[in-house]
């Protein structure tokens, strides 16, 4: 036998389903940048001794907040330079971690 679904139960799945994957994009973008991009950026976006000696920029400076969201895409999608290339992120996941840079800014 199906058992019927409640109304608050409808509702509880309802907003589980709208508010779930909209915090764990934020989250996700938190995690991705921590594993992936801080050892050269640093957590904070101003740059590791390692990322600053291979030229990696101040995420929080007027010279990268700047850039439009194509080109930072572009730059975390193709690299540049010695920064590598993510072609492994989805587009969801690299306009998390844009979202990300800009919310950086001092
Ligand atoms: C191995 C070190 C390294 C890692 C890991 C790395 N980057 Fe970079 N990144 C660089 C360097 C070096 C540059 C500067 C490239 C240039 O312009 O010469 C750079 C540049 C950038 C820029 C352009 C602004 C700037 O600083 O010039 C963005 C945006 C960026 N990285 C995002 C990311 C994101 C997002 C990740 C994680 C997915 C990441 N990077 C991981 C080294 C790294």
């Amino acid at each position: 036998m199906i058992k019927r679904f409640s109304v608050p139960m409808l509702l509880a799945a309802f907003v589980i389903v709208l508010v779930v994957p909209s915090a764990m994009r934020a989250q996700d973008a938190a995690s991705l940048y921590k594993s992936k991009c801080a050892a050269c950026h640093a957590a904070d976006g101003t740059g590791s001794a390692m990322g600053k000696k291979m030229g990696a920029q101040d995420f929080t400076s007027a010279e990268v907040q700047k850039m439009s969201d194509a080109e930072l895409s572009d730059i975390i999608t193709n690299g540049k330079a010695k920064m590598p290339a993510y072609k492994s992120l989805s587009a969801d996941q690299v306009k998390g971690l844009v979202g990300y840079i800009r919310s950086l800014k001092k």
